[in-house]
């Protein structure tokens, strides 16, 4: 990290995405693997696939919400919580990722910008409610009746949630962090950009450089369960010589 020297009370913004659950045993979308390279992403992640085959994208929903909810908090997950509880500043995390492994490693401030596996989502009325372990098609809406529910996801082709408070924080954070994310999916692809042109130091943490690497004034290299509690170790150290 030369060229930042943080004194301990900066406004930290750290995006997230499926690279940081990955050791806790989630698949992300586009490695070797991933889930996207074994299910077609138009058939199961835009409304037009909902819409055409609901059973399809509700089991997909399903199978993830279970393994979500089997899988438990990894190292990286807790340095980022001790991170928000011990840092003299703020910190936000925005994440693209739907499972709840910040908030039960005891993370505060948590953005889900594309939605999370634990909400129910009435597609003609826009009522929502906590989601069951399974979802079926002909599931009723509990507010107007109808079926068609689904996961509270953003899907590709829909608005991300949040965003005016994203880019606000954006605009005003000293450092942007990018954690275990591909820089394929917009916008938050561009946030490093984004933060960067308001003038915040931009770090990314990443087992591989990602295809936005270049928007970064510093690159780690490592397995989010290594890099980010070493990055975390550093950044607090750096506040308890200041304090
Ligand atoms: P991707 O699968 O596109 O990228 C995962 C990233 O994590 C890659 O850059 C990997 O190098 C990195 N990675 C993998 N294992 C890691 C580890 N152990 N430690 C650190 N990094 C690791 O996932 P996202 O970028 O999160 O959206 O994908 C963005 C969005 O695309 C998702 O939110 C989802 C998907 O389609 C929707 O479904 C709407």
């Amino acid at each position: 990290m030369q060229g930042f020297r943080p004194k301990g009370d900066e406004f930290l913004v750290i995006l997230t995405g499926a690279g940081i659950s990955a050791e806790s045993g989630l698949g992300t979308f586009r490695d070797k693997d991933g889930l996207w390279t074994r299910y077609d992403l138009n058939e199961i992640a835009t409304p037009e696939g909902f819409a055409r085959n609901p059973k399809l994208v509700l089991d997909f929903y399903n199978a993830r919400r279970r393994n979500a909810r089997e899988a438990v908090p990894n190292a990286a997950h807790e340095a980022l919580a001790r991170l928000q509880r011990d840092w003299g500043g703020d910190v936000l995390i925005v994440t693209q990722n739907v499972d709840d492994l910040h908030e039960r490693a005891g993370s505060g401030q948590v953005l889900h910008i594309h939605g999370g596996l634990e909400g129910a989502l009435c597609a003609a009325c826009g009522h929502r409610w906590p989601a069951p372990a399974a979802m079926a098609p002909a599931d009723p809406c509990p507010v107007c009746g109808k079926p068609g529910t689904r996961p509270d996801i953003v899907w590709f082709g829909e608005i991300p949630y949040h965003m005016d408070e994203v880019w606000f924080a954006l605009r005003q954070c000293d450092l942007f962090v990018s954690i275990g994310t591909s820089g394929t999916v917009y916008p938050a692809a561009a946030f490093a950009q984004d933060a960067s042109r308001a003038g915040a130091y931009c770090v990314e943490i990443n087992a591989e450089t990602s295809a936005v690497a270049g928007d970064f004034d510093a690159i780690l290299i490592g397995p989010a369960t290594r890099a980010v509690p070493d990055w975390v170790a550093g950044m607090l150290a750096v506040r308890n010589s200041a304090a």
